[in-house]
């Protein structure tokens, strides 16, 4: 069976999803929640595009254990070498340089003719060679270059040392079985294909990534790039879950796998929903929320019979089981730390200690406590941005007879400032309330509520995007009051605007 390798570039490609960017210390959460799963690649960014780029490159390399750490570069000196000096600490690591080779691209984007991005491609990769012995080329547009020529770039690149030749379709035009005949193609016309793995990077546009992909395989390709929840470049890329679930579901065909631990498949996605708020629809393969719901009556009563007669996949395969209640009132901070380990966090002592706060006030108000739960309360704990304001109350009054007010008190600097509004709805009261303390100019995107386990005494999670003079992020809070919720999730952003301005 033919292990075929997991290149992860939700990082990358995913993160240039419209309004998907990632600060730093998210960038680290969701890399190593990728080295759990078991990816082979990660493509942590591309080093040149910004210094936040760089930086969460070279900390990725160091605390990022497993996966071989990968940094995007143009064909030229300068991105090289800005890549090679981000990833030189990791004990693993690659420099992917790409170029294009379609002729649309070269004649009105890179003005350059076939030979003279041959050229570049092979000094460039020799560069990058001079650097680090794991070089990735891709030709970018593969799929609408000329195939003769391809074949000659792909040829001289694994000459100048390249070990993986990356065939993108880029503008996602391809269809599965002319991309399949492309990779075959390869095997054909490029002499020295042998001495390189053949990698494959499908973009959606036409709904056809994931396929394309597959029919690579079949067709002798032994590298996927992909993401998770098939996040990118317009209509995405080809989703890390469908595709890794496809070669184990049916392994018996493809006589291929990957090494991808798929039980790290929903909190892999659950993460990067979170951080980048780009939710699944629900009817999304794999991931989506009625990927295993099973609503007509013949159905059911097969899957009561037997599970195999409609279900393909367990859900315990990737990850989804039931909520189950791990803590509670009782537990101790022993139990609370072992439990937090088991689930992939390491909380430095202080930050330990204040979720633990954190789990033992919310034990008090939710009798049962469940892995969402935890993984709500510690994030908040994570996400290390500087709290220039701090909740220190909030009492809100509402109802069918009372017009909505909210009295807050933040911690502002050391000082502690205090205001009632009135507004529409309590969360507008407190919206009003808190602008008015922070004086913001920033405009509210987005708002979201969602009750993060079942019953009525779960905890809501709020997650808003606000927008300050081009700068966009995402703030979160969650309590099993939606309101403090709400608000906390404000005031998150609110610090992550602080932050972005101050850099
Ligand atoms: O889609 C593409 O062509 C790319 C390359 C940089 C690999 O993302
Ligand atoms: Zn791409």
């Amino acid at each position: 069976m033919r292990l075929i390798k997991i290149f992860d570039t939700t990082l990358r490609d995913g993160e240039q999803s419209p309004g998907a960017s990632m600060n730093v210390d998210e960038k680290i959460q969701v890399a190593k929640q990728l080295a759990r799963l078991g990816v082979d690649v990660i493509e942590a960014g591309f080093a040149i595009s910004s210094p936040g780029d760089f930086d969460s490159i070279r900390r990725i390399c160091t605390e990022v254990e497993g996966p071989i750490i990968c940094s995007l570069a143009r064909a030229k000196t300068e991105d090289i070498d800005r890549a090679w000096e981000a990833l030189k600490d990791a004990p693993k690591k690659r420099i992917h340089t790409f170029i294009s080779t379609s002729d649309i691209h070269l004649k009105y984007q890179f003005r350059l003719t076939r030979q003279e991005a041959l050229r570049r491609a092979v000094e460039m990769v020799k560069h990058a060679r001079g650097y680090v012995d794991d070089v990735e080329f891709s030709p970018m547009d593969a799929t609408r270059s000329e195939p003769g020529y391809l074949y000659e770039v792909l040829e001289a690149v694994i000459d100048a040392g390249a070990s993986t030749v990356n065939i993108p379709d880029t503008v996602g035009y391809s269809i599965p079985e002319e991309f399949g005949g492309l990779i075959k193609g390869m095997q054909r016309h490029v002499k020295n294909i042998d001495r390189a793995v053949i990698s494959v990077h499908c973009h959606n546009d036409l709904g056809l990534a994931v396929a394309n992909s597959l029919s690579a395989v079949m067709n002798g390709a032994g590298q996927i790039e992909c993401t998770i929840n098939g996040i990118g470049e317009r209509a995405g890329n080809c989703s890390l879950e469908e595709a890794v679930m496809a070669l184990r579901t049916r392994r018996d065909l493809f006589d291929a796998d990957t090494k991808i631990n798929t039980e790290e498949i929903t909190r892999s996605s659950r993460l990067v929903t979170k951080i980048t708020g780009i939710s699944v629809q629900p009817n999304k393969a794999i991931v989506g929320a009625n990927a295993f719901a099973h609503e007509a009556g013949i159905h059911q009563d097969g899957l009561l019979k037997e599970k195999s007669t409609y279900e393909i996949i367990r859900p315990e395969s990737i990850g989804l089981v039931q909520a189950k209640l791990v803590l509670g009132k009782h537990s101790g901070r022993h139990a609370f730390k072992t439990r937090l380990n088991e689930m992939g966090f390491e909380l430095s002592e202080d930050e330990l200690n204040k979720a633990f706060e954190r789990f033992k006030r919310l034990a008090d108000q939710k009798k049962e406590i469940f892995d969402e739960d935890i993984e709500a309360l510690v994030s908040e704990e994570v996400s290390k941005i500087p709290e220039v304001y701090k909740l220190k109350d909030l009492t809100v009054t509402s109802g069918t007879t009372k017009h909505p007010a909210a009295t807050i008190r933040l911690e502002v600097e050391g000082r502690i400032i205090k205001k009632t509004k009135q507004g529409d709805g309590p969360v507008d009261a407190t919206y009003k309330a808190i602008a008015s303390i922070t004086d913001t100019k920033s405009r509210l995107l987005k708002f979201e509520v969602k009750s993060i386990t079942g019953g009525t005494d779960a905890l809501g999670e709020v997650a808003v995007s606000l927008e300050e003079d081009g700068r966009t992020v995402r703030g979160y809070g969650a309590d099993t009051d939606i309101i403090v919720a709400s608000a906390k999730a404000y005031i998150n952003a609110l610090n992550k605007l602080t932050a972005k301005r101050k850099q």
